[in-house]
């Protein structure tokens, strides 16, 4: 049966010609057929989406910005049942890696998605429909030429503010100084909308650990030092002269 939500979510069986991988591997589809209520595909969306559709029931919707293998998204979907959780990864392969993931623990409150997340927040979410966005470990896109392709740059932050609910929050990790620094430029110019708030480490970060991520792991072990910054939109925006 076809789910009848805006969003297509792929039906579970074998006979999914509405399915259309976004790199039209047939191996893709294979691999997904059996987790087809965690895969979501954009296909026939028009608007926004609507969480409560998606999750068949109405709960806080936390969304995570290239999700990587996975590791934040299982973990704390696993340890948060009373929160949906939706991850959005460009990669193919660590999309069905954690579509996988998910699926293989039966996990009913996580979705994944393989987007462009600006093109997706900016078009398919809704303003104020967000409780709280993770970006952990960005690409930093190290060379100046590249720095526009940052995820956390002006624009964006803009529009992750704006999707946000008031009192919702925006949870950051990077290794990279130079993107942090560039981070704290963009959050600073917020500040009349965003109180900065203490990180709070989700369920799966270790002794040691702030988030328990992939990139993380790999990063301690080669000595990285590790930033963090989280922020709570304000309800009322206050005057930039009061601050
Ligand atoms: C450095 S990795 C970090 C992965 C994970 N958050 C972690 O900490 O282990 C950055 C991830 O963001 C994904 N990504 C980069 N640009 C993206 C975009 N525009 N939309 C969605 N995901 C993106 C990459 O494919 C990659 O998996």
């Amino acid at each position: 049966m076809m789910n009848t939500c805006r969003l297509l979510i792929h039906p579970i069986n074998n006979d999914t010609p509405e399915f259309r991988c976004s790199d039209g591997s047939e191996t893709m589809r294979k691999e997904l057929h059996n987790y087809g209520n965690v895969a979501l595909s954009l296909e026939n969306l028009q608007g926004t989406l609507d969480f409560s559709q998606v999750f068949g029931r109405c709960a806080p919707v936390h969304i995570e910005v290239g999700s990587g293998k996975g590791a934040f998204l299982v973990t704390e979907a696993q340890a948060r049942p009373e929160t949906d959780f939706l991850g959005i990864e460009w990669a193919s392969k660590y999309y069905r890696y954690v579509v996988d993931r998910i699926g293989r623990r039966g996990l009913t409150n996580v979705r994944m998605l393989r987007a462009d997340a600006p093109a997706f927040l900016r078009d398919h979410v809704a303003p104020g429909s967000v409780d709280c966005f993770h970006v952990y470990f960005p690409d930093p896109w190290p060379k100046k030429r590249h720095h526009k392709r940052r995820f956390l740059q002006a624009a964006n932050l803009e529009i992750l503010i704006d999707r946000l609910k008031p009192e919702g929050q925006i949870r950051i990790a990077t290794d990279h100084e130079d993107y942090f620094q560039q981070i704290e430029d963009v959050t600073n110019a917020c500040l009349d909308r965003l109180e900065p708030i203490e990180f709070a480490r989700p369920a799966g970060a270790l002794d040691g650990e702030l988030t328990g991520t992939n990139y993380e792991r790999k990063y301690i072990k080669e000595s990285r030092s590790i930033h963090t910054a989280a922020f709570r939109k304000r309800s009322v925006a206050v005057a930039r002269e009061t601050r």
